[in-house]
Order: structure tokens, then sequence, then C-alpha cells
């Protein structure tokens, strides 16, 4: 039997008891204090909130409870000091809390509030926190937090000071009651269908991962010229990756929970239909994977989810896009049930920080041998599997195109198929000439004579 707690909920941005200043707890031996807590606890889970201060159920007192959840989602890391475990029941108990915020760096998120039904807002907080609090026994401990859940505890800490998101907040908006979702997610889910946009064997990837799971697809789309087969008013979900097309705004209001999409990038770096290629050009030392809800403007839409992955070694495009798109669909099939439930916090992208990536042609694969021996080598592997980087030599007075498939910044007395570049020196290890196979480097010298690229 689902128990209700008998705490009501405060609202109201002008309501004096969220206003107030609040009582420290002096006597943790208060008989009411346990029920308190567990009411409390009982209330947080009935909203599906991630935090609850004592003030929003009517107690002016300087407590918090956390939920569980707020230490395991978005990037949140933390590290108890003084006690090693405070945990009492589901939540997470701060009393008679005192916060250490730290001036740099700020972060936006979009929040909301349990006292503000029906809106939320972007807030700019500290990234990382210190805070001291007792438990529920009276005990002192101390915590590290940064990510979601330091943002969570100042939002908390922000309550027993009377102070609001609607004192702090941008860009307020109004949102859709997210309340009953909890309940209806699995009706919702058997009545109206899930659309998978995809068109690769990296989409195919997320696809099979999500059989299994109650996020499989009904709908396949592989074409924007199959857009037209979507006739329904209404659809659950829409997952999108690699996805050779644009979805018609008109479309995206047809989708209950919008569409999201698996981009592997670190959004906002790398917007646009190339990121994969542009890491490895840039020579990134991370790479990595983002989960967004899908907006009018490519890739600028919020973001639910953003997994890194630090390149140790040198990767092709192919293997960059496999290791992403199966790291993107264990962070989707993960995410997900928070996301449908409301209780995941999005957070916006920083326009100010957006890089664009374009569309790679044909041409650009034409390597430019003034370029250095460094940046040759990555696009060489960046261009696969296509256009491939390539270059021109001539044979028996005719012009032929070669394609580099494979090759290394070389030392200068080293041996092979060696070519001087704008700076340094590439050794060619895997070719193929236009109309023949794949061969090593040094197989095409000998077969060739080659007089010179261009
Ligand atoms: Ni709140």
């Amino acid at each position: 039997m689902e128990q209700k707690s008998k705490l009501p909920i405060i609202t109201g941005k002008d309501n004096p008891i969220l206003r107030i200043p609040n009582i420290r707890i002096g006597k943790f031996s208060s008989p009411d204090l346990a029920p308190l807590l567990r009411q409390m606890a009982l209330k947080m889970d009935e909203l599906k909130g991630i935090g609850l201060a004592a003030p929003q159920v009517g107690k002016n007192l300087q407590l918090f409870i956390v939920d569980k959840l707020a230490f395991h989602k978005e990037r949140s890391e933390w590290s108890f000091e003084g006690i090693a475990n405070p945990v009492v029941s589901r939540g997470y108990i701060f009393i008679n809390p005192v916060i250490t915020t730290f001036p740099k760096p700020y972060e936006i998120m979009i929040e909301g509030c349990l006292s503000l039904p029906g809106w939320e807002g972007r807030v700019t907080r500290s990234r990382r926190i210190r805070i001291k609090a007792q438990n529920e026994k009276g005990e002192a401990f101390g915590l590290r937090a940064r990510g979601l859940l330091a943002k969570v505890l100042q939002h908390e800490l922000d309550h027993l000071k009377g102070i609001l998101i609607c004192d702090k907040w941008e860009h307020p908006k109004k949102i859709e009651r997210k309340k009953a979702i909890g309940s209806l997610l699995q009706h919702t889910l058997k009545e109206e269908k899930i659309v998978f946009f995809g068109s690769s064997e990296y989409a195919r990837l997320i696809l099979e991962k999500l059989k299994g799971t109650p996020f499989a697809a009904h709908i396949v789309i592989s074409h924007t010229r199959e857009l037209g087969t979507l006739k329904e008013n209404r659809y659950a979900l829409g997952i999108l990756a690699f996805f050779g097309g644009i979805i018609p705004s008109e479309l995206l209001s047809r989708f209950r929970f919008g569409i999201i999409n698996v981009h592997p990038s670190l959004l906002p770096k790398y917007r646009g239909p190339s990121p994969v290629q542009q890491t490895i050009i840039h020579g990134d030392t991370i790479a990595g994977v983002s989960i967004i809800r899908l907006d009018r403007k490519v890739d600028a839409g919020p973001i639910l989810a953003q997994r890194k992955f630090p390149l140790e070694k040198s990767y092709t495009t192919p293997q960059l896009h496999h290791i992403l798109f199966s790291l993107g669909a264990d962070v989707l099939i993960n995410i997900l049930p928070s996301y449908l439930n409301g209780r995941l916090p999005l957070k916006a992208q920083d326009e100010v920080q957006a890089t664009y990536t374009r569309l790679i042609k044909k041409e650009d694969g034409y390597i430019n041998w003034q370029e250095p021996a460094f940046l040759i080598e990555r696009k060489v592997r960046a261009y696969q599997p296509w256009p491939t980087a390539y270059t021109y030599f001539e044979n028996h007075n005719a012009k032929k195109r070669l394609q580099i498939l494979e090759a290394e910044v070389a030392e200068k007395n080293a041996d092979g198929f060696l070519v001087p570049c704008g700076k340094g020196l590439l050794r060619i290890k895997k070719v193929r000439p236009e109309g023949k196979n794949e061969m090593s480097g040094e197989e095409f010298l000998r077969g060739y004579n080659v007089v010179r690229f261009e």
C-alpha cells in the first residue's frame, strides 16, 4: 500500500512561511523529529522532488532532506567528512546546515521548486560547495559536492534563508504539469508510440540496445522521405541518432516527451554534422557524447546528460563513432526513466561556448602537403570512411588518385614511404591507388614510379 504524507506543501512566492528565518534545532531527542523526517521523505517522494526543506511543509526549522538520486545524477561528485554514512531511510538529512560556496566556476541550470509549481527558470550557482551540518542524531558531518548535488544543496539552503529561486532566476518559464506523469507513463507508452530516427550502423547500435527495454522503438524512420508516414497526432517519444536530415518543428510538437538526440560531442562544442571528425582534426584529448532534447535550433536543445571519453590513443572516425554511440546508448537507457518521470533536471547549453562544424565535402580529403605532418595524419584518420584523404600522382603520363588510408608522423631518418610536409615528415603506411586494391606504402613505391605528388 502506498503511504501518503500528512504534511501540506507550502507554495507561493509571497507566502510568509517560505520567507521568514528558520529556527536552529537544538533538541535532537525531541519525539517530534523522527516522525517529521519520515513524513518529509514521504512527501518528497510523493511530489517527485529531489530535495525538500522544512519551511516547505510548514515547519520553520533549519532542516532539509535531499533524495539519494541527487548523488547520482548530472556529474554529481561528493565526499563526506566526519561521519562515514549519514544515510537515513531513502534521503539524506541536513540539520542546522552552513554552506561554503566557491566563487568560481559558476554554472547555469534550469531549476524548479515544489513551492513554485508550474514554473522553472535558469539559476546561476557555484559548481562546487562545502556544507557542514548535523544528522538526525545531532552528529556533525561535512560534505563536499559538485555537479547537480551542489546545486540542490544550494537550492535547499536558500529555502532555510527564506530565498526562493524566483528571487534569482532568469527567463522564468511556465511548464506543463509534470506531477502526474509518473503514474501516467505506463499508460502513455502503451497508447502512444516511440519513434526512432536514424540512418547508419551507429544509429542501429542504439536501436538494438533499446530492444528489451521499455523504450524499444515501434516505428523506425531512416530517411527524411519517410517522415510523411508519421500520421498520428500524438507520439510518446522520439529518439534520434545519426539521422541525415532536419526534423520539421511542426513534427516536434507532436511528441509528448519531445525528441531526444544522441550527439557525439560535448555540446555546445561541435554542433552540426561532423563533430567526430573535428574532434580528431583538433587533436582533442577528450571526446564525449551528449543527450539533448531537440529544439528548433539544430543541436542547441537542453542537455539531459553528458559522458566524457578520454582519447588515450588515436582513433579513426568509424572507431570513435562506434565508441561514442555505444556509450550514448547506455547513457540514454540509464536516464530515460527519470527523464520521462520528470525527475531529470535539464541544463541549458551555454550559447557563448558554442562551436560549429560543417558538412564534410569530397574536396576536404584532398591533401595540402604544405600543412604540417601531424595535421595531415589527423585528417587521414578523420576522413575515413569518406571522403578519405587523397592526393594525385603521375603514372605513365596519366594523373591518378591515391587514397592515403594509414600514415604516421615520422622521424627524419625513418625508413619507408616518406613524404615531406609543410612541417615534418609523414610516413605513408597504407594506400589505395586509383583502380587498385589496398596496399602498403612500400608495395606502392616498388610498383609505381612516382614522379611527384600534387
Ligand atoms: Ni525548492
